[in-house]
């Protein structure tokens, strides 16, 4: 006889359908911390696979949850390569092309766990989605050294650096802002030779990217191909080369390079000229003794997705800013997140060293435009919605709320090992929605071992049932089911899986075939 599934039922969705009938249900959600904490045993997290380009200055750290101290040991680690037994952070440089497969081990007094590693020499970075912090969405236009060296400080005592997060990037508005009243953002905008040159704000750049560096993490910086950012500050315009050569000396690992006032800043471009600053910038960085990961962010101009990759971009906005109207962030999830990636199949086109970018992650206290910060406007379950869409599409995980500032939710949404593991699965498959239903859709990654990540959303104003059926997500017999975000196995299901999930929230699973 055919078992029926048991229903999944979301204690979130329990209580939001409790409120539904009286008040408005954005406000009524409580924030219910899923996610177990790490214990006090060592974990190896995040990513499986790195890759560096030959003879360029390598820096990873191994990132692992469990009590300290803790002592790093890897084995099989090539020549070229040092690794500090303390802290974990692999420096020095390879010489050779290649594949080396290491093991990774991590001990403390509660015992020794390992893990598999790749370390691939080639010409490919970001071989797994960037996952780290980006100050626009939280610091806007008053970001300074102070501000980027407190975040490096607070990704590692969050301890989001053992989940695996690495860059820590500043978006606009650290260089000389032409015609700016403020004496901090006035100044020569470059020096004798051409290099742009920071403002007020940031007095020694070489000295924040060492602070990162030394904290085992990476720094990012942001310009733009036009003449200005678009906050009005000296971009790259014909200064492409002496600007990528300034990024390199003062020591930087990522480049977002936005559009803005490229070409007058217009939307009416052809797909050569939306190419050429980009196709050029690449050009440039790959020459560079250091590498720099690409990202590009044209908000999706001339289906960037299709030719992103070809053009060197190891990333790329596919939508306008996520935030661009703090109160239009829980539309803009559904509208640029969801929608704009399954109309135009963005799975086709992601993958190991070219990912799609929906923009960051906001949660945690934004901006509030206004001078402020404010709580972000998505409630818990929009929370979980975001963060499990993003792993599934495989997205770059770059929080962008204020990590000096992290609450026990935020900070679970954004350290849950097991759903981190589905971004950063080392197959690099992005994941696609496989069915809808009215507000309910089921979205589906095939993961490396064999197993498949499902989310179950519900796009809708109040609980509904959500049907997962086995011929959608690509899978036959009896399969074993694990709640992610709960950390939970929930059992072996035959044909379908069903669960009541609350008003845009979602249930994220991985299930295996029963006996792996
Ligand atoms: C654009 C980008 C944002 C941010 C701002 C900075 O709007 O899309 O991500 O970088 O510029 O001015």
């Amino acid at each position: 006889m055919r078992r029926t599934p048991r229903p999944l039922v979301l204690i979130l969705a329990v209580s939001a359908l409790a409120a539904a009938a009286l008040t408005p249900l954005t406000s009524a959600e409580e924030k219910v911390i899923l996610t177990p904490k790490p214990g006090p045993e060592p974990r190896i997290n995040g990513a499986r696979v790195f890759g560096v380009r030959p003879r360029s200055p390598f820096l990873f750290t191994i990132p692992a949850t469990g009590e300290r101290p803790m002592t790093f040991a890897v084995e099989g680690l090539p020549d070229g390569l040092t690794l500090d037994t303390a802290t974990g952070q692999i420096t020095g440089a390879l010489a050779a092309r290649g594949e080396y497969a290491v093991t990774f081990k991590a001990t403390n007094r509660s015992g020794t766990i390992e893990r598999g590693f790749k370390i691939v020499c080639g010409d490919t970075l970001a071989l797994t989605p960037h996952m780290g912090w980006n100050s626009w969405y939280v610091w806007e236009n008053h970001v300074t050294d102070g501000i980027m060296r407190a975040a490096a400080d607070a990704m590692v005592s969050s301890g989001m650096i053992d989940h695996g997060y690495q860059y820590v990037n500043i978006d606009d508005c650290w260089a000389v802002k032409p015609g700016s009243n403020d004496p901090t953002l006035q100044g020569p905008e470059r020096d004798a030779r051409g290099m742009v040159n920071s403002n007020g704000r940031f007095p020694d750049m070489k000295a924040l990217t060492d602070y990162i560096h030394a904290k085992g993490l990476k720094a990012g910086i942001y310009t733009s191909p036009g003449p200005l950012t678009c906050a009005g500050h000296v971009a790259a315009w014909q200064h492409e080369e002496q600007d990528v050569a300034r990024f390199v000396e003062w020591g930087y690992d990522f480049l977002k390079y936005d559009w803005c006032t490229y070409l007058g800043g217009g939307r009416d471009k052809t797909i050569d000229e939306l190419q050429r600053p980009y196709r050029l910038a690449s050009a440039i960085l790959a020459k560079q003794p250091r590498d720099i990961v690409l990202n590009l962010c044209q908000y999706g101009m001339g289906k960037v997705w299709e030719w992103g990759a070809s053009v060197g971009g190891n990333s790329w906005r596919t939508a306008d800013d996520l935030g661009g109207r703090f109160e239009g962030i829980p539309a803009a999830l559904f509208r640029d997140g969801f929608d704009v990636y399954s109309k135009n199949e963005l799975h086709r086109h992601g993958g190991p060293g070219r990912w799609n970018d929906p923009d960051y992650l906001l949660i945690g206290y934004l901006s509030d435009w206004q001078g402020g910060t404010a709580a972000t406007p998505l409630t818990p379950n929009e929370q979980y919605t975001h963060f499990s869409l993003w792993c599934l599409v495989s997205a770059p995980l770059i929080f962008s709320g204020d990590i000096t500032r992290l609450d026990d939710f935020t900070l679970n949404i954004l350290t849950n090992d097991e759903v981190i593991d589905v971004d950063q699965d080392p197959l690099g498959k992005p994941g696609r929605r496989v069915a809808k239903s009215g507000d309910l859709e089921v979205w589906v990654k095939e993961m490396e071992d064999g197993s498949k990540a499902v989310g179950l959303f519900n796009r809708g104003e109040g609980l509904a049932e959500v049907t997962a059926l086995w011929a959608d997500i690509g899978v036959q017999g009896r399969q074993k089911v694990r709640d992610l975000w709960r950390q939970k196995d929930l059992g072996v299901y035959k044909d379908a899986l069903k669960a009541f999930v609350a008003r845009h929230g979602v249930v994220l699973v991985r299930m295996w075939p029963e006996g792996k």
